[in-house]
Protein backbone atom coordinates (compact mmCIF):
# COMPACT_ATOMS: atom_id res chain seq x y z
CA UNK A 1 0.00 0.00 0.00
CA UNK A 2 1.13 3.54 -0.54
CA UNK A 3 2.16 5.58 2.33
CA UNK A 4 1.85 9.56 2.28
CA UNK A 5 4.53 10.61 4.63
CA UNK A 6 3.54 14.02 7.14
CA UNK A 7 5.86 16.52 8.15
CA UNK A 8 4.27 18.30 11.54
CA UNK A 9 5.03 21.86 12.05
CA UNK A 10 4.16 21.99 16.05
CA UNK A 11 3.16 18.75 18.21
CA UNK A 12 0.89 20.26 20.95
CA UNK A 13 -2.18 20.17 21.58
CA UNK A 14 -3.97 19.67 18.27
CA UNK A 15 -0.82 17.78 16.74
CA UNK A 16 -1.32 15.10 19.30
CA UNK A 17 -4.93 15.02 18.55
CA UNK A 18 -4.08 14.78 14.62
CA UNK A 19 -1.22 11.79 15.99
CA UNK A 20 -4.20 9.92 17.93
CA UNK A 21 -6.47 10.30 15.37
CA UNK A 22 -4.00 8.48 12.41
CA UNK A 23 -3.14 6.18 14.82
CA UNK A 24 -6.60 4.82 16.52
CA UNK A 25 -7.93 5.39 12.62
CA UNK A 26 -5.31 4.06 10.79
CA UNK A 27 -7.57 1.22 8.99
CA UNK A 28 -10.86 3.27 8.42
CA UNK A 29 -8.51 5.86 6.99
CA UNK A 30 -6.51 3.12 4.74
CA UNK A 31 -9.96 1.57 3.51
CA UNK A 32 -11.27 5.37 2.71
CA UNK A 33 -7.71 6.31 1.09
CA UNK A 34 -6.57 3.03 -0.56
CA UNK A 35 -3.85 4.76 1.19
CA UNK A 36 -1.77 5.10 4.61
CA UNK A 37 -0.80 8.37 6.33
CA UNK A 38 2.23 8.62 8.32
CA UNK A 39 3.65 11.12 10.31
CA UNK A 40 7.01 10.93 9.99
CA UNK A 41 8.88 14.36 11.48
CA UNK A 42 8.18 17.08 13.72
CA UNK A 43 9.36 20.83 14.50
CA UNK A 44 9.19 21.58 17.99
CA UNK A 45 10.86 24.22 20.11
CA UNK A 46 11.90 21.61 22.93
CA UNK A 47 12.80 18.03 21.30
CA UNK A 48 12.67 16.81 25.08
CA UNK A 49 9.74 17.97 26.01
CA UNK A 50 7.22 14.58 26.97
CA UNK A 51 5.51 13.76 24.05
CA UNK A 52 1.73 12.07 23.79
CA UNK A 53 2.31 8.12 23.51
CA UNK A 54 0.90 8.04 19.57
CA UNK A 55 4.07 10.44 18.80
CA UNK A 56 6.38 7.46 19.55
CA UNK A 57 7.80 6.63 16.50
CA UNK A 58 8.10 10.36 15.02
CA UNK A 59 11.41 12.00 14.71
CA UNK A 60 11.71 15.43 16.68
CA UNK A 61 13.74 18.42 15.42
CA UNK A 62 14.23 22.64 15.75
CA UNK A 63 15.50 22.30 12.08
CA UNK A 64 12.66 23.45 9.78
CA UNK A 65 15.69 21.90 6.95
CA UNK A 66 15.18 18.30 8.14
CA UNK A 67 11.24 18.54 7.35
CA UNK A 68 11.39 21.49 3.95
CA UNK A 69 14.35 19.02 2.57
CA UNK A 70 12.90 15.44 2.86
CA UNK A 71 11.79 14.88 -0.08
CA UNK A 72 9.99 11.66 1.14
CA UNK A 73 7.38 14.49 2.83
CA UNK A 74 4.39 15.74 0.46
CA UNK A 75 2.41 17.38 2.96
CA UNK A 76 2.83 19.56 6.49
CA UNK A 77 0.47 20.45 8.85
CA UNK A 78 1.03 23.76 10.82
CA UNK A 79 -0.16 23.76 14.10
CA UNK A 80 2.17 25.89 15.58
CA UNK A 81 0.25 28.67 16.28
CA UNK A 82 0.65 32.70 16.03
CA UNK A 83 1.31 34.60 12.50
CA UNK A 84 5.54 34.42 12.62
CA UNK A 85 7.31 32.19 12.24
CA UNK A 86 4.40 30.33 11.12
CA UNK A 87 4.36 32.80 8.47
CA UNK A 88 7.65 32.25 7.38
CA UNK A 89 7.46 28.65 7.44
CA UNK A 90 4.34 27.97 5.70
CA UNK A 91 5.86 30.08 3.20
CA UNK A 92 9.44 27.85 2.86
CA UNK A 93 6.99 24.76 2.82
CA UNK A 94 4.90 26.12 -0.55
CA UNK A 95 8.14 27.49 -1.55
CA UNK A 96 9.54 23.86 -1.07
CA UNK A 97 6.56 22.66 -3.17
CA UNK A 98 4.66 20.53 0.09
CA UNK A 99 0.99 21.31 0.20
CA UNK A 100 0.06 22.67 3.52
CA UNK A 101 -2.91 21.53 5.85
CA UNK A 102 -3.07 24.84 8.71
CA UNK A 103 -5.33 25.35 11.80
CA UNK A 104 -4.41 28.98 11.98
CA UNK A 105 -7.09 31.38 11.41
CA UNK A 106 -4.57 34.16 13.00
CA UNK A 107 -2.24 33.10 10.32
CA UNK A 108 -4.97 33.05 7.44
CA UNK A 109 -6.97 35.89 8.84
CA UNK A 110 -2.88 37.98 8.41
CA UNK A 111 -1.54 36.39 5.39
CA UNK A 112 -4.35 34.50 3.52
CA UNK A 113 -3.99 36.02 0.45
CA UNK A 114 -0.40 36.16 0.22
CA UNK A 115 -0.56 32.35 1.23
CA UNK A 116 -3.56 31.42 -1.26
CA UNK A 117 -1.31 33.08 -4.34
CA UNK A 118 2.43 31.35 -3.22
CA UNK A 119 0.00 27.91 -3.08
CA UNK A 120 -1.06 28.78 -6.63
CA UNK A 121 2.28 29.81 -8.41
CA UNK A 122 3.85 26.41 -6.42
CA UNK A 123 0.66 24.11 -7.60
CA UNK A 124 0.30 22.83 -4.23
CA UNK A 125 -2.87 22.64 -1.82
CA UNK A 126 -3.51 24.52 1.12
CA UNK A 127 -6.40 23.50 3.40
CA UNK A 128 -7.82 25.12 6.45
CA UNK A 129 -11.22 23.52 7.95
CA UNK A 130 -9.76 23.37 11.42
CA UNK A 131 -9.17 27.54 11.67
CA UNK A 132 -13.08 28.10 11.91
CA UNK A 133 -15.39 26.22 13.80
CA UNK A 134 -12.61 23.13 14.37
CA UNK A 135 -14.54 20.09 13.76
CA UNK A 136 -17.36 21.78 12.48
CA UNK A 137 -17.25 21.53 8.46
CA UNK A 138 -17.97 24.93 7.85
CA UNK A 139 -14.86 25.70 5.26
CA UNK A 140 -15.76 22.27 3.03
CA UNK A 141 -19.73 23.03 3.54
CA UNK A 142 -18.92 26.95 1.67
CA UNK A 143 -16.70 25.90 -0.69
CA UNK A 144 -18.61 23.12 -1.98
CA UNK A 145 -21.61 22.35 -0.96
CA UNK A 146 -22.58 25.78 -1.50
CA UNK A 147 -20.26 26.56 -4.27
CA UNK A 148 -23.15 26.90 -6.96
CA UNK A 149 -25.86 29.42 -4.68
CA UNK A 150 -25.39 32.78 -3.73
CA UNK A 151 -25.28 33.31 0.18
CA UNK A 152 -26.85 36.13 1.43
CA UNK A 153 -26.30 35.89 5.34
CA UNK A 154 -24.41 33.83 7.76
CA UNK A 155 -24.45 34.27 11.37
CA UNK A 156 -21.68 32.04 13.64
CA UNK A 157 -21.32 31.30 17.22
CA UNK A 158 -17.77 30.92 16.17
CA UNK A 159 -16.08 31.00 19.57
CA UNK A 160 -16.52 28.47 22.19
CA UNK A 161 -15.09 30.01 25.09
CA UNK A 162 -17.58 33.42 24.89
CA UNK A 163 -20.77 30.65 24.26
CA UNK A 164 -19.70 28.68 27.39
CA UNK A 165 -19.55 31.75 29.48
CA UNK A 166 -22.86 33.02 28.12
CA UNK A 167 -24.76 29.78 28.26
CA UNK A 168 -23.30 29.24 32.21
CA UNK A 169 -24.48 32.93 32.99
CA UNK A 170 -27.67 32.42 31.69
CA UNK A 171 -28.23 28.80 32.94
CA UNK A 172 -27.11 29.26 36.31
CA UNK A 173 -27.74 32.82 37.04
CA UNK A 174 -23.98 33.23 37.56
CA UNK A 175 -21.93 36.58 37.26
CA UNK A 176 -19.60 37.48 34.21
CA UNK A 177 -16.23 36.68 36.33
CA UNK A 178 -17.17 34.09 37.94
CA UNK A 179 -18.49 32.04 34.35
CA UNK A 180 -15.16 33.05 33.21
CA UNK A 181 -13.07 31.69 36.09
CA UNK A 182 -15.15 28.32 35.64
CA UNK A 183 -14.58 28.12 31.97
CA UNK A 184 -10.82 28.45 32.84
CA UNK A 185 -11.06 25.91 35.63
CA UNK A 186 -12.52 23.61 32.86
CA UNK A 187 -10.12 24.65 30.21
CA UNK A 188 -12.18 26.24 27.55
CA UNK A 189 -10.48 29.50 28.57
CA UNK A 190 -6.54 30.96 28.32
CA UNK A 191 -5.65 32.46 31.75
CA UNK A 192 -5.70 35.67 29.05
CA UNK A 193 -8.52 35.35 27.71
CA UNK A 194 -8.67 38.62 25.90
CA UNK A 195 -8.51 36.77 22.32
CA UNK A 196 -11.95 34.80 23.14
CA UNK A 197 -13.93 37.16 25.10
CA UNK A 198 -13.13 40.52 23.20
CA UNK A 199 -14.48 39.52 20.01
CA UNK A 200 -10.88 39.07 18.07
CA UNK A 201 -10.42 35.55 17.70
CA UNK A 202 -14.39 35.66 16.23
CA UNK A 203 -13.26 38.44 13.81
CA UNK A 204 -10.40 36.50 12.33
CA UNK A 205 -12.57 33.69 11.83
CA UNK A 206 -15.08 35.53 10.03
CA UNK A 207 -12.29 37.36 7.93
CA UNK A 208 -11.32 33.85 6.55
CA UNK A 209 -15.08 33.22 6.08
CA UNK A 210 -16.08 36.36 3.86
CA UNK A 211 -13.49 35.40 1.38
CA UNK A 212 -15.32 31.96 1.20
CA UNK A 213 -19.09 33.16 1.41
CA UNK A 214 -18.66 36.24 -0.39
CA UNK A 215 -15.36 36.86 -2.21
CA UNK A 216 -14.51 39.79 0.23
CA UNK A 217 -11.32 39.92 1.67
CA UNK A 218 -11.92 42.23 4.62
CA UNK A 219 -9.16 41.81 7.01
CA UNK A 220 -9.35 41.97 10.67
CA UNK A 221 -8.84 45.66 11.55
CA UNK A 222 -11.68 46.57 9.35
CA UNK A 223 -13.96 44.24 11.14
CA UNK A 224 -16.21 46.41 14.05
CA UNK A 225 -15.68 44.11 16.96
CA UNK A 226 -17.29 44.42 20.47
CA UNK A 227 -16.92 41.35 22.96
CA UNK A 228 -18.76 40.11 26.33
CA UNK A 229 -16.89 41.75 29.11
CA UNK A 230 -19.81 44.29 29.90
CA UNK A 231 -23.03 41.80 29.49
CA UNK A 232 -24.71 41.42 32.55
CA UNK A 233 -27.34 38.87 34.46
CA UNK A 234 -29.48 41.90 34.07
CA UNK A 235 -29.05 41.81 29.93
CA UNK A 236 -30.31 38.51 30.76
CA UNK A 237 -33.01 39.32 32.42
CA UNK A 238 -34.58 42.02 30.34
CA UNK A 239 -33.54 40.21 27.44
CA UNK A 240 -35.83 37.27 28.62
CA UNK A 241 -38.53 39.50 28.90
CA UNK A 242 -38.74 39.93 25.24
CA UNK A 243 -38.29 36.41 24.41
CA UNK A 244 -34.30 36.79 23.68
CA UNK A 245 -31.04 35.16 24.74
CA UNK A 246 -27.46 36.33 23.88
CA UNK A 247 -24.84 35.31 21.92
CA UNK A 248 -21.51 36.53 20.56
CA UNK A 249 -21.85 36.06 16.78
CA UNK A 250 -19.61 36.98 13.56
CA UNK A 251 -22.22 38.22 11.02
CA UNK A 252 -21.41 38.79 7.24
CA UNK A 253 -24.64 39.43 4.93
CA UNK A 254 -25.27 41.50 1.85
CA UNK A 255 -27.52 44.22 2.39
CA UNK A 256 -29.07 46.87 -0.24
CA UNK A 257 -25.67 46.24 -2.19
CA UNK A 258 -23.17 46.05 0.49
CA UNK A 259 -21.60 43.62 2.83
CA UNK A 260 -22.50 44.33 5.96
CA UNK A 261 -19.74 42.30 8.59
CA UNK A 262 -19.25 42.93 12.29
CA UNK A 263 -19.05 41.09 15.57
CA UNK A 264 -20.64 41.56 18.49
CA UNK A 265 -23.08 39.95 21.45
CA UNK A 266 -26.86 39.79 19.82
CA UNK A 267 -30.15 39.40 21.01
CA UNK A 268 -31.24 36.39 19.31
CA UNK A 269 -35.00 34.79 19.59
CA UNK A 270 -35.09 31.82 22.43
CA UNK A 271 -37.03 29.79 19.67
CA UNK A 272 -34.40 30.41 16.87
CA UNK A 273 -31.83 27.31 16.38
CA UNK A 274 -28.50 30.05 17.02
CA UNK A 275 -30.35 29.98 20.72
CA UNK A 276 -30.18 26.46 21.58
CA UNK A 277 -26.48 26.34 20.78
CA UNK A 278 -25.23 26.31 24.73
CA UNK A 279 -21.74 25.74 26.04
CA UNK A 280 -18.48 25.43 24.23
CA UNK A 281 -20.11 24.45 20.80
CA UNK A 282 -20.19 26.15 17.46
CA UNK A 283 -22.83 26.79 15.17
CA UNK A 284 -23.26 28.72 11.33
CA UNK A 285 -26.53 29.52 10.14
CA UNK A 286 -26.22 30.55 6.79
CA UNK A 287 -29.14 31.73 4.37
CA UNK A 288 -28.45 31.00 0.50
CA UNK A 289 -30.44 32.39 -2.18
CA UNK A 290 -31.52 28.89 -3.60
CA UNK A 291 -30.61 26.46 -0.50
CA UNK A 292 -32.09 28.70 2.15
CA UNK A 293 -31.41 28.47 5.37
CA UNK A 294 -29.13 25.89 6.75
CA UNK A 295 -27.29 25.44 10.40
CA UNK A 296 -24.20 23.22 11.08
CA UNK A 297 -23.61 23.06 14.21
CA UNK A 298 -20.96 20.77 16.72
CA UNK A 299 -17.34 20.84 18.57
CA UNK A 300 -14.95 24.21 17.58
CA UNK A 301 -12.04 23.54 19.50
CA UNK A 302 -10.76 20.55 21.21
CA UNK A 303 -7.71 18.29 20.68
CA UNK A 304 -9.93 15.33 18.85
CA UNK A 305 -12.12 17.44 17.17
CA UNK A 306 -9.94 19.49 15.68
CA UNK A 307 -7.64 16.89 15.00
CA UNK A 308 -10.59 15.12 13.03
CA UNK A 309 -10.83 18.15 10.37
CA UNK A 310 -6.75 18.04 10.49
CA UNK A 311 -7.18 14.55 9.31
CA UNK A 312 -10.00 14.73 6.51
CA UNK A 313 -8.27 17.58 5.08
CA UNK A 314 -4.71 15.56 4.85
CA UNK A 315 -7.03 12.92 3.47
CA UNK A 316 -7.95 15.06 0.57
CA UNK A 317 -4.49 16.55 -0.17
CA UNK A 318 -3.46 12.95 -0.34
CA UNK A 319 -6.40 11.91 -2.78
CA UNK A 320 -5.58 15.08 -4.70
CA UNK A 321 -1.78 13.63 -4.62
CA UNK A 322 -2.41 10.66 -5.86
CA UNK A 323 -5.06 11.34 -8.60
CA UNK A 324 -1.74 13.73 -9.65
CA UNK A 325 -4.41 16.88 -9.56
CA UNK A 326 -3.04 18.74 -6.79
CA UNK A 327 -4.26 22.23 -6.53
CA UNK A 328 -7.81 21.04 -8.11
CA UNK A 329 -9.59 23.64 -6.20
CA UNK A 330 -7.30 27.01 -7.04
CA UNK A 331 -6.72 28.47 -4.07
CA UNK A 332 -6.80 32.15 -5.21
CA UNK A 333 -10.29 31.72 -6.29
CA UNK A 334 -11.66 30.49 -3.24
CA UNK A 335 -9.92 33.40 -1.28
CA UNK A 336 -11.32 36.81 -2.19
CA UNK A 337 -11.51 38.18 -5.39
CA UNK A 338 -13.75 34.94 -6.77
CA UNK A 339 -16.78 37.32 -7.95
CA UNK A 340 -17.23 40.77 -7.23
CA UNK A 341 -18.07 41.38 -3.93
CA UNK A 342 -20.08 44.55 -3.01
CA UNK A 343 -17.96 47.11 -0.93
CA UNK A 344 -18.12 46.94 2.49
CA UNK A 345 -21.34 48.69 4.90
CA UNK A 346 -19.94 51.56 7.26
CA UNK A 347 -20.85 50.47 10.41
CA UNK A 348 -22.80 53.71 10.72
CA UNK A 349 -25.41 52.47 8.51
CA UNK A 350 -26.53 49.27 10.52
CA UNK A 351 -30.43 49.21 10.54
CA UNK A 352 -31.43 47.26 13.51
CA UNK A 353 -33.69 47.35 16.41
CA UNK A 354 -31.94 48.29 19.70
CA UNK A 355 -32.01 47.11 23.11
CA UNK A 356 -30.01 50.21 25.46
CA UNK A 357 -29.66 49.88 29.37
CA UNK A 358 -28.70 53.01 30.90
CA UNK A 359 -28.17 52.81 35.20
CA UNK A 360 -29.39 56.70 36.15
CA UNK A 361 -30.66 58.69 39.13
CA UNK A 362 -34.11 57.91 39.44
CA UNK A 363 -35.82 61.69 40.05
CA UNK A 364 -38.17 63.39 38.09
CA UNK A 365 -37.78 64.60 34.42
CA UNK A 366 -34.63 61.72 33.75
CA UNK A 367 -36.37 59.53 31.72
CA UNK A 368 -38.28 62.26 29.61
CA UNK A 369 -34.84 63.93 29.58
CA UNK A 370 -33.24 60.61 27.61
CA UNK A 371 -36.62 60.00 25.48
CA UNK A 372 -36.30 63.20 24.01
CA UNK A 373 -33.09 63.13 22.81
CA UNK A 374 -34.27 60.32 21.39
CA UNK A 375 -37.17 61.63 19.59
CA UNK A 376 -35.04 64.72 18.28
CA UNK A 377 -32.74 62.23 16.27
CA UNK A 378 -35.96 60.49 14.90
CA UNK A 379 -34.66 57.17 16.65
CA UNK A 380 -38.32 55.91 17.61
CA UNK A 381 -38.73 53.85 21.32
CA UNK A 382 -40.77 50.66 21.00
CA UNK A 383 -40.58 50.00 24.51
CA UNK A 384 -39.69 51.54 27.99
CA UNK A 385 -39.18 49.70 31.44
CA UNK A 386 -38.26 50.93 34.53
CA UNK A 387 -38.35 48.81 37.81
CA UNK A 388 -38.14 49.90 41.60
CA UNK A 389 -34.55 50.55 42.79
CA UNK A 390 -32.73 47.46 44.44
CA UNK A 391 -31.61 47.80 47.67
CA UNK A 392 -27.89 47.35 45.85
CA UNK A 393 -28.34 50.82 43.51
CA UNK A 394 -28.35 53.29 46.37
CA UNK A 395 -30.50 56.41 44.42
CA UNK A 396 -30.11 54.64 40.92
CA UNK A 397 -32.02 52.66 38.84
CA UNK A 398 -31.72 50.95 35.19
CA UNK A 399 -34.32 52.10 32.76
CA UNK A 400 -34.52 49.89 29.39
CA UNK A 401 -35.99 51.38 26.19
CA UNK A 402 -35.80 49.40 23.04
CA UNK A 403 -36.17 51.04 19.77
CA UNK A 404 -38.02 50.06 16.71
CA UNK A 405 -35.28 49.83 13.42
CA UNK A 406 -33.02 52.78 13.93
CA UNK A 407 -29.79 53.56 12.42
CA UNK A 408 -26.48 52.81 14.11
CA UNK A 409 -25.14 55.92 13.30
CA UNK A 410 -27.99 58.00 14.99
CA UNK A 411 -28.27 56.01 18.11
CA UNK A 412 -24.45 56.46 18.36
CA UNK A 413 -24.92 60.20 18.61
CA UNK A 414 -27.99 59.99 20.65
CA UNK A 415 -26.23 57.77 23.35
CA UNK A 416 -23.07 60.14 23.45
CA UNK A 417 -25.01 62.84 24.27
CA UNK A 418 -27.46 60.41 26.94
CA UNK A 419 -23.81 59.16 28.30
CA UNK A 420 -22.60 63.20 29.31
CA UNK A 421 -25.58 63.88 31.40
CA UNK A 422 -25.06 64.16 34.92
CA UNK A 423 -28.00 61.53 36.06
CA UNK A 424 -26.46 58.69 33.95
CA UNK A 425 -24.16 56.79 36.36
CA UNK A 426 -21.49 54.82 33.72
CA UNK A 427 -22.46 54.10 29.80
CA UNK A 428 -25.32 53.01 28.33
CA UNK A 429 -25.53 48.80 27.54
CA UNK A 430 -25.90 48.65 23.61
CA UNK A 431 -27.06 45.13 22.40
CA UNK A 432 -28.54 44.93 18.31
CA UNK A 433 -31.19 42.97 17.42
CA UNK A 434 -30.51 40.98 14.53
CA UNK A 435 -33.55 41.13 12.45
CA UNK A 436 -33.20 37.84 10.74
CA UNK A 437 -32.65 35.92 14.51
CA UNK A 438 -35.36 37.93 16.15
CA UNK A 439 -37.62 35.16 15.45
CA UNK A 440 -38.32 31.84 15.75
P1 LIG B 1 0.07 24.28 21.41
O1 LIG B 1 -0.45 23.19 22.25
O2 LIG B 1 0.67 25.47 22.07
O3 LIG B 1 1.17 23.64 20.43
C1 LIG B 1 2.03 24.41 19.65
C2 LIG B 1 3.12 23.52 19.07
O4 LIG B 1 3.92 24.29 18.20
C3 LIG B 1 4.06 22.93 20.13
O5 LIG B 1 4.41 21.62 19.77
C4 LIG B 1 5.29 23.84 20.05
O6 LIG B 1 6.52 23.18 20.34
C5 LIG B 1 5.30 24.20 18.56
N1 LIG B 1 5.89 25.52 18.31
C6 LIG B 1 5.42 26.73 18.69
N2 LIG B 1 6.25 27.72 18.26
C7 LIG B 1 7.25 27.10 17.60
C8 LIG B 1 8.42 27.57 16.95
N3 LIG B 1 8.71 28.87 16.88
N4 LIG B 1 9.24 26.66 16.36
C9 LIG B 1 8.93 25.33 16.42
N5 LIG B 1 7.85 24.83 17.03
C10 LIG B 1 7.01 25.70 17.63
O7 LIG B 1 -1.07 24.86 20.42
P2 LIG B 1 -2.43 24.12 19.97
O8 LIG B 1 -3.48 24.34 21.01
O9 LIG B 1 -2.11 22.74 19.55
O10 LIG B 1 -2.88 25.02 18.72
C11 LIG B 1 -2.23 24.92 17.49
C12 LIG B 1 -3.00 25.66 16.41
O11 LIG B 1 -4.30 25.11 16.27
C13 LIG B 1 -3.21 27.17 16.64
O12 LIG B 1 -3.10 27.85 15.42
C14 LIG B 1 -4.63 27.25 17.15
O13 LIG B 1 -5.26 28.50 16.89
C15 LIG B 1 -5.28 26.16 16.31
N6 LIG B 1 -6.51 25.65 16.88
C16 LIG B 1 -6.48 25.17 18.15
C17 LIG B 1 -7.66 24.67 18.69
C18 LIG B 1 -7.66 24.10 20.07
O14 LIG B 1 -8.69 23.57 20.50
N7 LIG B 1 -6.53 24.16 20.81
C19 LIG B 1 -8.84 24.66 17.92
C20 LIG B 1 -8.82 25.14 16.60
C21 LIG B 1 -7.63 25.64 16.10
P3 LIG B 1 6.80 22.54 21.82
O15 LIG B 1 5.86 21.37 21.91
O16 LIG B 1 8.20 22.13 21.82
O17 LIG B 1 6.46 23.63 22.79
N1 LIG C 1 -10.35 29.58 21.56
C1 LIG C 1 -11.30 29.20 20.55
C2 LIG C 1 -12.67 29.03 21.17
C3 LIG C 1 -10.95 27.90 19.86
O1 LIG C 1 -12.86 29.27 22.37
O2 LIG C 1 -13.59 28.70 20.43
C4 LIG C 1 -9.86 28.03 18.84
O3 LIG C 1 -10.24 28.87 17.79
Amino acid sequence: MRILNVGMFGLGNVGSGVARILNSNREIIEGRLGAGLRITRALVRDTGKPRDPATREIQFTTRIEDILEDPSIPVVVEVMGGVEPAHEFVSRAIRAGKHVVTANKSLLAAHGEEIFALADDADVDVYFEAAVGGAVPIIRTLREAMSSDRVSSLYGIMNGTSNFILSRMEAQKTSFESALAEAQRLGFAEPDPSMDIDGNDVAQKLSILTNLGFGANIPERNIYVEGIRSISLDDFRYGDEFGYTIRLLGIARQKAGRLDVRVHPVFVHKEHLLASVDGELNAFFVVCDAQGPSMLYGRGAGAMPTGSAIVADLIDVARNVMADSPARLSARQLWGRAHASPPQMDMGALECRYYLRFQVEDRSGVLGSIASVFGERGISLSDVIQRDRSSSQGNAVQVIFMTHESHEHKVQAALKIINAQEYVRGPAQVIRIEPELSAP
